[in-house]
């Protein structure tokens, strides 16, 4: 049975290249890759060719997700297990890999309508990575470009359809954040990443809450954070850690409107038969708060 081993790439559509380019590289250290001027931006994490991919839209919203299958064995175990399961996957023409830069993918739709594409291959520069922002490096690895966090309405049913293709759970996290308003949301592992997607049934405007980057040193997510203030960008949420992935973060509004967590210090699955599901009763075990608003002159 096929499964996939990381979120490879996101791609977003916004309706502001130039702020974004200011904003994840700038700002984040996230380093340029190809571009087309006013069309798309692509953005590099480490010595793949890019992790995530920018293009041209009103959406500013998420547009897709990447996941490596390892090999074209597993990517034709999940094309058949997803069929059969009665969900259209599609072969990615020529065109399509040419512009993921992989060798080859399919193209299906989760329940919630997120683009997911199925790939393998996706290219490597030759050149080492270095990001002058930064003193220390994106953690990738074998924890792929980050995690994302999408809001549903049918969590169940969502989290059915990431566990067919390998997601396991990793454990949840049950807070009422106001009266009357409970966030319940589960966390999905498919690597050593504590988790690489999350679900919660959100109210939420945008196909996704948020995606994490993290850096190797906690001082980059400080540095960040400064770069943030002085540029005059948006910050959704302080800086604070989560209790389950012990992520030390900070979360950015993005320029599209939803959030960029940039954290550091993420917890590691190493051994899934040793991993215990608990529910924690906190998102944040400090911090994470929403800027105060601003004082009016008396
Ligand atoms: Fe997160």
């Amino acid at each position: 049975m096929g499964q996939v081993t990381e979120l490879g790439y996101i791609g977003f559509e916004v309706s502001d290249l130039a702020a974004w380019e200011r904003f994840a590289v700038d700002v984040l250290g996230l380093v340029p890759g190809a571009r087309e001027a006013g069309r798309s931006l692509a953005l590099r994490l480490d010595d793949r060719v890019h992790r995530m991919l920018l293009e041209h839209g009103p959406a500013d919203d998420l547009a897709f997700i990447g996941f490596d299958c390892g090999s074209a064995a597993s990517l034709d175990e999940l094309r058949a297990a997803l069929a059969a399961a009665g969900h259209t996957v599609v072969e990615g023409d020529a065109s399509l890999a040419a512009r993921r830069r992989v060798d080859r993918l399919a193209v299906t739709h989760d329940p919630a309508g997120n683009r997911v594409e199925l790939y393998v291959g996706l290219a490597r520069e030759a050149a080492p990575f270095s990001s002058p922002r930064l003193r220390s490096h994106f953690v990738t690895d074998a924890g792929g470009a980050g995690h994302a966090f999408l809001p549903t309405e049918d969590r169940a049913t969502l989290l059915a359809f990431y566990q067919a293709i390998g997601f396991r759970i990793s454990d949840y996290i049950r807070q009422e954040v106001a009266p009357g308003m409970v966030v319940d949301a589960v966390f999905t592992h498919c690597n050593p990443r504590h988790h690489t997607l999350a679900f919660a049934a959100l109210p939420s405007p945008k196909r996704i809450h948020h995606f994490m980057i993290e850096v190797a040193d906690s001082v980059d997510v400080g540095q960040a954070h400064d770069r943030m203030q002085a540029a005059g960008m948006p910050l959704a949420l302080s800086l604070g850690a989560h209790p389950n992935d012990h992520m030390f973060s900070f979360y950015a509004l993005t320029p599209s409107g939803f959030c960029l967590e940039f954290g550091a210090g993420g917890r590691l699955i190493e051994d899934d038969a040793r991993w215990e599901v608990v529910t924690y009763d906190c998102l944040s075990t400090w911090g994470h708060k929403p800027p105060a608003p601003a004082q009016s002159a008396a």
